[in-house]
């Protein structure tokens, strides 16, 4: 029996497409920020888009465009926070999620494993779990000194720390963390003695209210680079490259069809091509019959 090619699509978050297409300029502009981070000039900003236009997949890019350039890059996705959650939760959840995701282990960022030690605070494996009473500390504080600790750990390894947190919009319920971010990021001290360079995702929905006439947050956090939907070109470009090597071809009028059903977005360009190739007849995906309505094939 013919073993098949596994599934060369990639609808699910996560899995890595086999090609990035039309990022070039954004990752372009990540390469001269970086640059800039690492002359101590950290200019942190936001990437904006719907649910599938590829937020996690280029931040991923980020990452790994930093790791080949030897510098410390943790990508954090924001879990989702409710109106019963604080401000201090959200603090705790980043002062917990980033050291972790640095490519060294947490006994080996002792500044940082000091300071929290300091606050009684017990790290259980990789988690850190908080006693009562940082509650008597202002939020602010508690990130502004944990990522000073984290900095002296890091900055004979690395010339900058990347910092990218997926998807933001799970802070609304307690949005005043933005504020204790940019409020900590413009601390006297962290700009003097570190390079954090903060980038963040969101759907756009949830930084609307930041993008106001000169907003504070922002402003702090821009530009907002708003992600543009795939050309048609590109997303050829996604199946051709894609379909490489499985020896299964769509036929012309089927990738004419997902292109335009696909409107640009590329989770639903990696989902409809995913469905087909499952679907395909002995290494080929072509319109069998006429299928009315046309709606039905995908
Ligand atoms: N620029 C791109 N080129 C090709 N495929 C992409 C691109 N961006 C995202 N994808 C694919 O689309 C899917 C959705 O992307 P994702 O990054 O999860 O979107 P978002 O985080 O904005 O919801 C991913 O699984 C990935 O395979
Ligand atoms: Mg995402």
């Amino acid at each position: 029996m013919m073993i098949p090619v596994p599934n060369p699509f990639t609808p699910k978050t996560g899995w890595e497409p086999k090609i990035i297409v039309g990022r070039d300029t954004d990752l372009e502009f990540f390469s001269r920020k970086l640059y800039e981070a690492r002359r101590g000039r950290c200019d942190h900003f936001v990437i904006t888009g719907d649910w599938g236009m590829g937020k996690t997949s280029l931040l991923y890019k980020f990452k790994e465009l930093a790791q080949a350039a030897h510098i410390f890059a943790s990508l954090v996705s924001i879990n989702e926070f409710t109106r019963k959650n604080s401000d201090l939760d959200g603090v705790k959840y980043l002062i917990e999620q980033i050291p972790r995701r640095f490519p060294v282990p947490l006994s080996q960022l002792k500044n940082f494993m000091k300071e929290m030690k300091a606050l009684d605070v017990e790290v259980i494996g990789r988690g850190l779990i908080f006693p009562k009473k940082v509650e008597g500390i202002h939020p602010q504080t508690l990130l502004t000194d944990a990522l000073l600790a984290l900095w002296q750990d890091i900055q004979e390894h690395s010339e900058a720390g990347v910092i990218l947190l997926d998807d933001v919009q799970n802070f609304q319920p307690i949005s005043g963390l933005f504020t204790i971010l940019k409020n900590a990021l413009t601390d006297e001290q962290i700009i003097k003695e570190t390079k954090f360079f903060f980038i963040l995702s969101s759907i756009p929905s949830g930084w609307e209210k930041f993008q106001a006439k000169h907003h504070p947050i922002g402003r702090y956090f821009s530009p907002r680079i708003q992600l543009q939907k795939l050309n048609k070109a590109d997303m050829r470009k996604v199946i051709q490259s894609a379909l490489e090597e499985t020896g299964v071809e769509f036929e012309e009028e089927i990738i004419k069809r997902v292109i335009s059903h696909a409107e640009g977005n590329p989770y639903q360009l990696q989902q409809v091509c995913a469905g087909l190739y499952d679907k395909q007849i002995g290494g080929k995906v072509s319109l069998i019959k006429k299928i009315e309505p046309e709606e039905d094939i995908f």
